[in-house]
């Protein structure tokens, strides 16, 4: 759980992010693309189909701002989070890729909002960030290891009707 001081920050800076948040997660792509240039091969439906990523810095900008004002109430973000989580775990999503996005996305928040990002602002985000990065990370690691299940018993059943 993240400090009450963040949650406080974060949620104040929810009416920016429903304006802005667009404008960021697309800065975010374009300097992760510019640095990290092999991430566009994870997004196959989105940026390695359209130039401009499609949905995807729409979609990303909306799920942000949901945990923005969800922050003190991630229960109802439940259905969401579960929903993203299949999704990363359909296209492979690792948990050393969390780091790497969340750098990005403050670097392109701090780009965007400039002074309105105040270092106060840019940590309630460093944290509030690693915190759902952490719910990501922890449910597609149960979701990867149900697959790894699935597949033993698979390899068994295989196994068992050659013989
Ligand atoms: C807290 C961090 C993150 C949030 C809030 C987030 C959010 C989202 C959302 C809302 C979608 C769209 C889901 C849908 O279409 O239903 C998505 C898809 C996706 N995300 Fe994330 N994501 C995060 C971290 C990451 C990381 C670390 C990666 C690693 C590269 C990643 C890669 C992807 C990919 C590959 C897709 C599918 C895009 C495609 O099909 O082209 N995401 N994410």
């Amino acid at each position: 759980m993240v400090s009450q001081k963040t949650i406080d920050l974060v949620k104040a800076t929810a009416p920016i992010l429903k304006e802005r948040g667009e404008e960021i997660t697309r800065k975010m792509y374009q300097l992760m693309f510019e640095s990290r240039p092999e991430y566009r091969l994870w997004f196959e439906t989105t940026f390695m189909t359209h130039v401009d990523g499609g949905s995807q810095p729409n979609k990303l900008a909306g799920s942000i701002y949901a945990y923005a004002i969800h922050i003190d109430k991630l229960d109802e973000l439940k259905k969401t989070v579960e929903k993203i989580a299949n999704r990363h775990v359909d296209s492979q999503v690792i948990a050393e890729q969390y780091p790497v996005i969340g750098d990005f996305l403050l670097l392109a928040m701090k780009e965007v909002l400039q002074e309105q990002a105040t270092p106060e602002i840019m940590a309630a985000w460093e944290e509030a960030y690693t915190a759902l990065a952490d719910i990501f990370i922890q449910r597609e690691k149960e979701l990867y290891q149900d697959d790894d299940v699935k597949l033993v018993a698979s390899l068994k059943s295989q196994r068992f009707f050659n013989h």
